[in-house]
């Protein structure tokens, strides 16, 4: 599936489902421009051994090292696609949901309740309630309001209610600072000391049960010592809670493991051993929250060639793909790797891909070396499985991209391209 770099593009990463198939890129063995012919474009494409494959590694590793003990999480916010997420449930995960929206996502994939964990610091009574009912594995409470309010819904509905507790660790993950959640100045999690009086709060409560505690300290992290640091500060404090008498069941680590969008980033399998023995050693149930790192590497986004314009000292390649489809390079400076759909020999030029949006942040890369491109062809914006169509909009009346799934030389449409009567959806 993998093959060398073409001589144009050195810089095109290795071991994706995406290569070049006779001067042709493909994803497993399936033509993008086929795909792109048949559903026009700009549109999502995944592999699905590609995802398999990562979640399976997971999967397998976490149970290993916690003796069977291990729930894998998948972060749905990362690629909420019911198909995809479908998926990942049959594949064995469990599901990290942010909202009622992702709670009926998991749902309706099928997640069995017992492997749901709800995060998030604003849940409001109606998702609360929901949970509890739908029994989830438990609900990690951000806040002492938070937790007194899952205490009056689990009264309410006459259902003790699982309780985890997210604390924020105070350690610095080293990522974009909009990505950075481990820190005391952050929204997320509560400090050691408030942590252990809501679990007592939660031991003394009917309708409350503390099993767990949880922190996710960053996304895009591709260094490891942050994670140890974070789980080892979690394993203290669940010790200090057995000796008060409070034995929790599992110790949470979050999400967060980074990809190689462009520089090297730490094997999966690898940051599973680092925390999960750890954890494991302590004897305490193991949960992770991967999104990321399942799904990122195996989609891209495929866009085409609208029109090309120089201007100042300024080359831009202008394509029907914006920061409407990809908003990771406006929002966090991000770099994706692209590659033209047709291997070309023209020689590197430095440009800009922007997109139809009328803002100057909307752009996919700047200052890229790229083969020169023209008027119509394809682009294949990499590693964007993650947080791509996920964050997508419809401004500037853009409408959302399909999404593909590729089955070795096979693919559907996951989701259809949308129309312009969704503009009006709900509306007068
Ligand atoms: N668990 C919790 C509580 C989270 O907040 C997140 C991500 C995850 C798990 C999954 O993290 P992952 O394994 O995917 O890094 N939109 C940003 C990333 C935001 C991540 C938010 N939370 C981006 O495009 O880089």
């Amino acid at each position: 599936m993998n093959h060398p770099p073409p001589s144009t593009n050195l810089l095109f990463p290795v071991n994706t489902p995406f290569a070049y198939e006779k001067g042709e890129l493909t994803c497993e063995a399936t033509s993008l421009t086929e795909i792109a012919t048949a559903v026009g474009t700009p549109f999502y494409v995944y592999s699905r051994a590609e995802i398999l494959a990562r979640a399976r590694t997971l999967v397998e590793t976490a149970q290993r090292v916690a003796n069977g003990q291990a729930l894998v999480c998948y972060a749905v916010k990362a690629n909420a696609n019911p198909a995809l997420v479908r998926m990942l449930i049959e594949a064995g995960l469990g599901a990290d949901v942010t909202s009622g929206g992702e709670l009926f996502l998991a749902r309706h994939a099928g997640a069995a309740p017992g492997k749901i964990v709800f995060s998030g610091v604003g849940k409001q009574s109606a998702e609360i309630a929901e949970a509890i009912t739908w029994g989830v594995r438990a609900i990690h409470v951000e806040s002492e309001m938070e937790l007194a309010a899952v205490g009056e819904e689990a009264e309410r509905l006459g259902i003790v209610a699982s309780v985890g507790v997210r604390v924020n660790p105070n350690i610095d993950a080293a990522t974009h600072p909009y990505i950075s959640t481990g820190l005391h100045g952050h929204k997320f999690g509560v400090p050691r000391e408030r942590a252990v009086a809501m679990l007592h709060f939660a031991a003394s409560h009917s309708w409350l049960k503390p099993v767990g505690l949880a922190a996710h300290i960053g996304s895009q992290i591709t260094d490891l010592a942050p994670f140890a640091e974070s789980v080892r500060f979690l394993v203290a404090l669940a010790d200090e809670m057995k000796g008060s008498g409070i034995t929790l069941e599992y110790v949470d680590a979050g999400g967060g493991l980074g990809i190689d969008y462009e520089q090297a980033a730490p094997d999966a399998a690898k940051w599973v051993r680092t925390i999960g023995s750890i954890i494991s050693d302590a004897s305490y149930g193991l949960v992770i929250e991967p999104g990321r790192s399942i799904v990122g590497r195996a989609g891209a986004l495929v866009t085409r060639v609208v029109y090309i314009k120089e201007q100042g000292t300024k080359r831009f390649v202008i394509t029907d793909a914006g920061m409407t489809d990809l908003i990771r390079p406006t929002l966090y400076q991000a770099y994706h790797p692209i590659a033209p759909v047709i291997e070309t020999t023209g020689l590197p030029e430095t440009v800009d891909i922007v997109g139809p949006i009328c803002e100057t942040s909307d752009f996919l890369a700047r200052d890229r070396s790229l083969p020169r491109v023209g008027k119509g062809d394809l682009l294949a914006i990499l590693h964007a499985g993650a947080y791509g169509y996920a964050m997508s909009s419809n401004y500037n009346g853009h409408l959302r991209p399909a999404e593909v799934l590729v089955e070795d030389d096979t693919y559907r449409v996951i989701r259809r391209r949308q129309t312009y009567e969704t503009l009006l959806a709900g509306t007068e």
